[in-house]
């Protein structure tokens, strides 16, 4: 018998699907997985545009997005579907990544049936349960859970041993993000049409200096989202920079920022970008403001230099590496900096050098065999 071991890939938001696909990939490919695949889409659009790209199509899919959804609820539904799809298909491991939601559900679901989780992108700590919220805990409660950790770096690693993980199941793995943005650019290197779709913006903001912009955590909203507005909007009046800014489609973004920006001849205002085309945004991009996580891991390995808009980081590799740097979400202290990099080239030179903390690309690969032994 013996037979092949049945892996249950869960995810549901655009950032798990980037980091999960090269896994998916993987797992297809190799004769001693069967791979499932199970999306909550608690992103719908923003997790289509990734499954189309890298051609991952799902085996199930719970289509849970509400508009505006609340974190209870969104739970709720999560734990029930995902469950149910679990009882339906019995897998040896549910596989989860990061610290969504979905991420949080699946691996208390897995608990239930105690089925073995493997996380993805475990042991990142802030050590602060308010910054990010609710993703803090989230990934403390995975950890608590899962039988294999697959830590990105050895910091990462270090903190679960602290928390009294047991060590034999801890695995300096990489990235993933890594493996993703190495495919993605290969795609792009042999059809470069995938990436075209910002040749109008280039060509409006030709001359100018390009300021990549992203904006979404929960814990800005209200006030964090009017300050990094208002710091966009100060930035923008300056002559020799264009700030192109694909704005996520939570409305608690969007509205603040139409109100703010909307109209403003250096401010572009986008949808989402589908990750070819935020690959080009990266490359194009002299300087990156942001409040996510996975462009902290991207930025550095591109050499770019990125603000980030945040009062803690759990991914303090890109700051030791340089590359990275916090700032807050105070509109002074964000344009200060900012300028400081637009005007000083010798404080931007020592930002902008390329530097990989987060994984040599193979991360897949490693993931694949711990799940194989
Ligand atoms: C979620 C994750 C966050 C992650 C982020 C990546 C949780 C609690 N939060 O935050 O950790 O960093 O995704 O982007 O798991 N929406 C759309 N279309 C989409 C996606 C979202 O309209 O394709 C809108 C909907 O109104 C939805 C809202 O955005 O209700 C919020 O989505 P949700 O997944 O709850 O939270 P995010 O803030 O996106
Ligand atoms: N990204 C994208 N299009 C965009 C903005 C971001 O494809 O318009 C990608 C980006 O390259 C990164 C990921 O989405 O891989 C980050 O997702 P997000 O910021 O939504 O979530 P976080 O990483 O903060 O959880």
């Amino acid at each position: 018998m013996g037979g092949r071991k049945r892996i249950l890939t869960v995810f549901g938001t655009r950032p798990e699907a980037i980091k999960l696909f090269p896994l998916v990939h993987a797992l297809a490919a190799d004769p001693r997985f069967e791979s499932r695949v199970c999306v909550s889409a608690q992103h719908r659009a923003m997790l289509d545009q990734v499954l189309t790209v890298v051609g991952v199509a799902p085996d199930h899919d719970l289509d849970v997005m509400q508009p505006d959804q609340s974190l209870d609820a969104l739970t709720a539904a999560l734990l029930t579907g995902l469950g149910m799809v679990m009882d339906q298909e019995r897998p040896d491991w549910v596989v989860v990544q990061g610290d969504t939601a979905t991420a949080m559900a699946a691996a208390i679901a897995a608990y239930y049936r105690r089925i073995p989780a493997a996380h993805v992108e475990a042991g990142l700590r802030s050590g602060d349960i308010r910054h990010p919220w609710p993703e803090e805990v989230n990934r403390r409660i995975i950890g608590t859970i899962a039988a294999l950790h697959c830590a990105p770096t050895e910091t990462a690693a270090e903190a679960l041993r602290r928390e009294t993980v047991d060590p034999a199941t801890i695995h300096v793995t990489g990235n993933t993000v890594i493996d993703a943005l190495h495919w993605i650019t290969a795609r792009i290197a042999e059809r470069p049409q995938l990436a075209a779709g910002l040749a109008e913006l280039e060509q409006r903001f030709a001359g100018k200096r390009i300021v990549g912009v992203t904006s979404h955590r929960r814990e800005n909203f209200g006030d964090g989202m009017e300050a990094i507005a208002e710091a966009i909007r100060r930035l923008a009046a300056r002559p020799d920079v264009a700030m192109i800014f694909p704005v996520h489609p939570n409305p608690n973004v969007g509205r603040v920022m139409n109100e703010r920006l909307g109209g403003l001849a250096n401010v572009a205002l986008i949808e989402p970008l589908d990750y070819p085309h935020f690959a080009r945004l990266l490359d194009i991009a002299t300087l990156i403001l942001t409040d996510s996580g996975g462009v902290q891991e991207e930025a550095p390995a591109l050499g770019k230099p990125v603000l980030v808009m945040r009062e803690t980081t759990e991914r303090p590799e890109g700051i030791a590496a340089g590359t990275a740097k916090l700032v807050g979400t105070d509109a002074d202290r964000i344009v200060a900096e900012a300028e400081r990099l637009l005007d000083d080239a010798e404080a931007y030179a020592a930002m902008a050098r390329a530097h990989n903390p987060f994984g040599d690309g193979h991360s897949a690969a490693k993931i694949v065999e711990l799940l194989a032994s």
